[in-house]
């Protein structure tokens, strides 16, 4: 039994495993209708509990659809019609769901509520995002990368804006498959500088540039993200946005990336604000493909975590 909760955690091979695992998973469904059976049915007889404490679609849908695939049966639950919404303790939710349930997807608010649950259950938990960090998103973005561009070792990756959860996850992702990262943004939006120092200690290549238009220059991927988090005060909005404008991802700002970069968004976005509509459906956007990854990707988590 494993769980996925960090990208930091899991080995890199093991990692690369989950992604070739990913493609072919993708592959062998190419001609299949939709909504029919996987041929090995991996998960059947297994049922999969998935609780959202936060909003979400593709997360959501991608996992239920997921298990559906393989044979599995999933069980959907707001944590606000739980127990653990109204003072149910996290170990005691854990100890429970571990009696009815094969496997545990979570999407929390802070990163201790996903290892409380990880300490107690007695089956795999798999973190669907916390504040700090969503490493089934980067997993499907680094899929999709390489789908289209063949191995991201030693590419440069430029994320433009607010230093988030997803950030956090990128700059772990960096480590384990070698890539060099770029951090252009604010500097009162910086990310965590313990995630910062921490990669930089395990030697990868991680750097701030707060010139977007230096950060940028050579880029193989450009990424972005909405400005504000589910976890961010709406009231801050006005104040992002000022701050954030210039780190908006434009024809003019991509153009200083490779000719052939690839960009990406892990959605839902506000179209016009951290990029503009013509560069998400633009020739350099693959943002539909890494929704559809999230798919591929998060099976193939599944089936690590179930050793199938
Ligand atoms: N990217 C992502 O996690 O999307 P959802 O919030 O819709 O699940």
């Amino acid at each position: 039994m494993a769980n996925f909760l960090d990208i930091k955690n899991i080995e890199s091979s093991d990692l690369k495993k989950i992604i070739q695992t990913a493609l072919e998973l993708k592959k062998s469904r190419s001609g299949l209708t939709k909504g029919a059976f996987d041929s090995d049915r991996a998960l059947d007889g297994h049922i999969v509990a998935l609780i959202f404490e936060k909003p979400s679609t593709r997360t959501r849908v991608s996992f239920d659809v997921g298990v559906r695939q393989m044979g599995g049966q999933t069980i959907v639950l707001s944590g606000n019609d739980m127990q653990l919404g109204h003072g149910e303790t996290i170990a005691d939710t854990a100890r429970v769901l571990s009696r009815y349930v094969d496997l545990i997807m979570l999407r929390t608010y802070e990163e201790a509520t996903l290892h409380e649950m990880a300490q107690f259950a007695q089956v795999p938990v798999i973190n669907g995002l916390t504040n700090f960090s969503h490493p089934c998103q980067i997993m499907a973005d680094i899929m999709t990368y390489e789908e289209h561009r063949g191995s991201i070792k030693g590419k440069k990756i430029v994320w433009s804006g607010d230093g988030n959860n997803v950030f956090n996850s990128f700059a772990q992702a960096a480590e384990k498959f070698d890539f060099n990262l770029t951090f252009t943004g604010p500097e009162t939006l910086k990310p965590d500088s313990k995630v910062i120092e921490r990669a930089q200690q395990n030697g990868t290549k991680i750097s701030i540039e707060h010139n977007p238009i230096l950060a940028i220059k050579d880029a193989d991927l450009v990424v972005t993200d909405t400005w504000i988090s589910m976890h961010d005060l709406q009231s801050a909005r006005e104040r992002r946005h000022n701050q954030l404008r210039p780190y908006q991802v434009n024809r003019e700002l991509l153009s200083h990336a490779k000719s052939n970069a690839l960009f990406m968004h892990c959605l839902p976005a506000h179209r016009d604000e951290e990029a503009t509509s013509e560069v998400m459906d633009g020739k350099h956007s693959v943002i539909f493909d890494e929704a559809e990854n999230r798919l591929h990707i998060q099976k193939a988590i599944m089936r690590w975590c179930l050793e199938k």
